[in-house]
């Protein structure tokens, strides 16, 4: 089936309850690991690419798999996100070229590197949400900032330095309409999340159910939500990695998440550490070898793992047909009719 909306998607990951992975893609095994997953558990799911992944994979390389990614799996519904669009025109690049859904993270400065005024947020994400929606393109805003900065991206710092304010939110989500609404609550990219099992002081829970109760109605995104399992980190160390000791969120926590209105869970340094440690072992066990196949076949092995663990965790296993998705086109005429409301409800303090 072609893509589908984003919108959709979480639409119906709302009525049935459940969270929807999004899952950062850079090339074709990784394609694939997401979809051998995807059909192993019957999920519907979110394909993501960054700006840097767009650049490293080359724009039409990239899309051309996920259309045949999507050509290869009819029964799976496929949405196809712009990660961390930092600016108006990033976004448009990738409305213009077929993704189904975009992240304008105007939490940052176009720069993705210094935090933004709420007003500049407001009116950046407002003017995509105007061309993305004409379209029938799903939006992510994002209302707060994470920690941690990947290829480049990211404000740095912990995850606690702007935290979302449930307010900002309420004002955020009114004043620009977007779908889904990504909310800092103390993580942040990468591998190095906290110095051990985060408690209620550094993964703010309490804030996200906060702003649910608040917006009931909205989906809501959690970045940087790898676990960074020890197992992962043990297979990467042992075959010669040198990690750290870290830990990530951890899966009851990101549970509580989804029956608190999340929605969207962003999801990468699990599976780039799944894969690398795949690799060391054929490297470590086999240096006689050399034809890519022996490496590549289990790096995305290894990653289609975690990625049905994941999907079986959020819940969305199971659901990839309970739906018919609509097409753009139809998307885009409610959106214009109203049908597609993008005025959240609000419940008072
Ligand atoms: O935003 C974070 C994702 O892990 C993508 O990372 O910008 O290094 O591709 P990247
Ligand atoms: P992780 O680094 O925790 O996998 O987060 C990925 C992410 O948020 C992509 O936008
Ligand atoms: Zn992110």
């Amino acid at each position: 089936m072609p893509l589908v909306s984003m919108r959709q998607l979480l639409d119906e990951a709302a009525k049935g309850g459940y969270g929807v992975g999004a899952f950062n893609v850079n090339d074709m095994e990784q394609i694939q690991a997401i979809m051998m997953a995807a059909k192993e558990t019957k999920s519907p799911v979110i394909v993501q690419a960054s700006r840097g992944a767009r650049q490293f994979a080359e724009d039409l390389y990239l899309f051309r798999l996920i259309q045949a990614a999507a050509e290869l799996n009819p029964d799976i519904p496929i949405a196809m996100h712009q990660d961390h669009g930092n600016s108006f025109e990033t976004c448009k690049s990738a409305i213009e070229l077929g993704y189904t859904s975009v992240m304008m993270d105007g939490s940052l400065k176009e720069d993705g590197k210094t935090p933004s005024t709420f007003e500049e947020n407001v009116d950046v994400t407002r003017r995509v949400v105007d061309f993305a929606h004409e379209r029938g393109v799903t939006v992510e805003g994002e209302i707060g900032v994470l920690g941690g900065v990947e290829d480049g991206h990211g404000a740095g710092g912990s995850g606690l330095d702007h935290i979302t304010d449930p307010d900002q939110a309420v004002e955020f989500a009114e004043r620009t309409g977007v779908d889904a609404l990504a909310i800092a609550i103390g993580t942040s990219h990468g591998a190095y999340k906290f110095t051990k099992k985060p408690d209620g002081s550094v993964l703010k829970m309490d804030v996200l159910i906060a702003i649910h109760k608040r917006l009931p109605n909205t989906h809501l995104v959690m970045h940087g939500s790898s676990s960074v399992p020890k197992e992962l980190q043990d297979i990467v160390n042992q075959y010669g990695g040198k990690l750290k000791p870290t830990w990530g969120v951890p899966v009851e926590e990101i549970q509580l998440g989804i029956k608190n209105g999340v929605r969207k869970i962003n999801v990468d340094t699990d599976n780039r550490l799944a894969i690398t440690g795949a690799i060391r072992k054929v490297f470590a066990e086999s240096p006689e070898k050399f034809d890519p196949r022996d490496y590549l076949k289990p790096a995305r092995e290894a990653m289609k793992n975690v990625v049905a663990a994941r999907m079986r965790e959020f819940g969305q296993a199971g659901h990839a047909g309970d739906y018919k998705p609509l097409s753009i086109a139809e998307i885009a005429k409610g959106y214009k009719d109203g049908t597609l409301t993008t005025r959240p409800l609000v419940a008072s303090k």
